[in-house]
């Protein structure tokens, strides 16, 4: 009793220190980018000769020619193109092949959470610097995205916003039992997300919620890199996607569901997600339904190519490569009937099934099936805000939100190719790649190694 009052106090004043410590930090100096141009993604017009303000962490405002702004220290930026930050809804931080050893079973057998998690503040990095300034990972073991949203938030650690699904939930056997193929005798130990039955669906969510989720994430069908047999089946009953969705609503937290399969993705619709992620078998009746509702499609659709290149040399087993070759094609064809029907998509990778920092490389494929380049790059800003709920905040150069400023070579519009190679990162009003435009004497002078 003593003991816990002494801790309480200590607590207290090392919390009270801390907020102090906050206060005192100096306010950011107020800063004007310039650049040639800035697409501003809400109305789809290119700014020409474009200021941006910056106070603190906020966007002030956004204007077009004229002299430099009064009182604010210029940054000259100069033949870039200024785009909102980007947003990725669908990442997992905590690997990638990257960091894999190079062997499927190796991996699973010697990589633990420490590993892990040591990994996720380089991996973030690599978000942050390809222009990602906003992230939903949507699945990570023992809590590792939990911490380190929590330090990037404090500004021990550079990385991009994240919202944190935790563990993701699944049933007995299914795409989030990460034991399912291996032999009995093998037992994986930890936090897992595998939770049956109404009870014990609700149960799970209620204990993300406690560890720190701001999103819910379930598996309704069968996955491709998993060894469960099938890749679309559903792997939970409609009463069960009912009980998680309830549940998270109830707590304020959106649900996003891996689905694969045609009735899996129907029947999380129905259920009531925010979003479905994969979608790649999804019928026309599914597409009607995520219209009425208003459910989002998030298609990963350049994994296919990585899969089905690298997959094979880090020892993955083949059945999960036969598990691709039949969502790969068919997922990229839905891809263009959702954009077709007019649906809600957000931008949505999957990276960590493919190097993080390559995040940007799925523009071109969604122009490649059927999006006009505006519509690509509305689905990595104004529409993965509002799947978010964050539209107030990320998503758009526009005043009070966050000052998430990306900049590239070249016109976006023209090419989003250019997404790919992103020369200049701001976030929170703080610079974390890139900066002025040197003269281009100089450039050259620092291309030969003066
Ligand atoms: N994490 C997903 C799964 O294992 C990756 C699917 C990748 N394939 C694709 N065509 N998008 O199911």
């Amino acid at each position: 009793m003593r003991l816990s009052l002494v801790l309480a106090t200590a607590l207290t004043a090392a919390i009270a220190s801390t907020t102090a410590t906050a206060q005192q930090a100096p306010a950011l100096a107020r800063t004007a980018l310039h650049a040639a141009r800035l697409l501003d993604v809400d109305s789809g017009r290119m700014l020409r000769d474009a200021w941006v303000v910056v106070d603190g962490d906020r966007i002030a405002s956004v204007s077009e020619g004229g002299a430099a702004p009064a009182g604010a220290k210029v940054v000259e930026l100069g033949d870039v193109t200024l785009l909102p930050g980007l947003i990725d809804v669908h990442v997992h931080l905590t690997s990638d092949p990257t960091v894999s050893t190079g062997n499927y079973y190796q991996d699973a057998l010697t990589l633990g959470p420490m590993d892990f998690a040591v990994v996720a503040p380089t991996l973030a990095r690599r978000t942050l610097d390809a222009g990602f300034t906003t992230v939903r990972n949507v699945g990570a073991g023992d809590y590792i995205d939990v911490a380190l949203r929590n330090a990037i938030d404090r500004g021990q650690i550079p990385g991009p916003r994240i919202l944190a699904a935790t563990v993701p939930i699944g049933s007995t056997g299914g795409h989030a039992d990460d034991s399912t193929g291996f032999s009995s005798n093998v037992r994986f130990e930890g936090i897992t997300g595998v939770a049956n039955g109404i009870d014990g669906v609700r149960e799970r969510v209620r204990e993300n919620v406690k560890r720190g989720a701001d999103v819910i994430k379930f598996m309704a069908s069968a996955g491709v890199l998993s060894n469960e047999a099938s890749v679309g089946a559903p792997q939970y009953t409609q009463a069960e996607m009912d009980a998680i969705v309830d549940e998270a609503h109830r707590w304020g937290k959106k649900v996003a569901a891996h689905a694969h399969g045609a009735e899996a993705i129907k029947m999380a619709i129905r259920a009531g997600v925010d979003s479905v992620e994969h979608c790649s078998m999804i019928d026309a009746e599914g597409l009607k339904l995520a219209k009425q509702k208003g459910t989002f499609l998030d298609f990963d659709i350049y994994n296919d190519d990585y899969i089905l290149t690298e997959y094979a040399k880090l020892g993955v087993p083949q059945a999960q490569i036969e598990k691709e070759k039949l969502v790969g094609r068919v997922q990229r064809e839905n891809f263009r009937k959702a954009v077709q029907a007019g649906e809600k998509m957000a931008y949505a990778t999957d990276a960590g099934v493919y190097p993080h920092g390559w995040n940007g490389k799925q523009f071109a494929k969604e122009v490649e099936w059927g999006m006009t380049p505006l519509q690509a790059i509305r689905s990595a800003t104004t529409s993965a805000a509002e799947l978010l709920g964050w539209s107030d905040k990320v998503g758009s150069l526009s005043p009070g939100h966050y000052a998430d400023v990306v900049a590239v070579h070249g016109d976006p519009l023209a090419d989003v190719g250019t997404l790919e190679h992103v020369a200049f990162v701001m976030k929170g009003g703080q610079v974390l790649r890139g900066g002025p435009a040197q003269p281009k004497a100089t450039r050259a002078a620092a291309q030969r190694g003066a």
